[in-house]
């Protein structure tokens, strides 16, 4: 039997959304499910890999092997990835939101008579940071844009000193967040552009992994 195209090799796989809490009852979160960072995982098991997934809150359940490390907001994904990032490959498919509230007010805040504000600050980018640090890893992002794609992937890429970057259109139909498909590109750090047609994230998860098999071996 031929060795498996990721045998013998770490995987670090971020997925969903992350919540960052106003209040013990409410949060500020997006659209994501996490199924694309969980087809990824899937796909890199059944390929061979040791697979970490860090996922934020989704109702998906992990594939059976994988080392599910499970959290809430961007700044605990931040500190699950540090923490595990002495791997030879990071794919961050999650959806961390860039900014969390000043502050948490620890009791359930009150309706006011009028308008209320909530002050919010920036969090840390977790890929941003890895790309700082990185020495001899393969480093692949996503980039989910409703305009100008191309240019903004391409920014994401040389600032965040990725690999690659699979970058979706999320006002597409059939593209993005919660579907079952996505429609993707990839701007690799070689010069090239990928695009596919409309697939199911686990044929999207196939496309990138296989990506990686290929810049692993040269
Ligand atoms: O989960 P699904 O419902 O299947 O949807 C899939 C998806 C749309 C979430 C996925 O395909 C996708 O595009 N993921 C990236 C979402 C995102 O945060 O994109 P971004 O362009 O804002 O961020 C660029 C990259 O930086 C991403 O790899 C992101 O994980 C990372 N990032 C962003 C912010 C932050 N604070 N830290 C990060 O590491």
């Amino acid at each position: 039997l031929a060795p498996k195209a990721l045998a013998g090799k770490r995987l670090l796989i971020t997925a969903g959304p992350t919540r960052e809490s106003i209040d013990p009852v409410r949060y500020i979160s997006n659209e994501s499910s996490g199924k694309m960072g969980y087809a990824i995982a899937k796909v890199a098991l059944e390929m061979g890999a040791d697979v970490t997934l860090v996922s934020g809150p989704t109702s998906i359940k992990a594939p059976e092997g994988v080392r599910l490390i499970p959290v809430v907001s961007t700044q605990e994904m931040f500190d699950a990835v540090m923490d595990n990032k002495e791997v030879d490959v990071i794919i961050k498919a999650a959806a961390p939101a860039d900014y969390r509230p000043a502050q948490m007010s620890l009791e359930k805040i009150k309706k006011k008579d009028s308008s209320m504000q909530i002050e919010m600050v920036k969090n840390p980018d977790i890929l941003k940071t890895l790309g700082e640090i990185k020495t001899n890893q393969l480093l692949v992002g996503f980039a989910a844009e409703t305009q100008n794609l191309k240019a903004y992937a391409l920014g994401k890429l040389n600032e965040k000193n990725l690999d690659f970057i699979v970058a979706n259109n999320v006002a597409e139909k059939g593209a993005g967040f919660d579907g079952d498909t996505n429609i993707v590109t990839i701007y690799d750090r070689n010069g090239t552009e990928t695009a596919y047609d409309c697939l199911e994230k686990e044929q999207v998860a196939k496309i990138v992994l296989d990506r990686v098999v290929q810049k692993l071996s040269v």
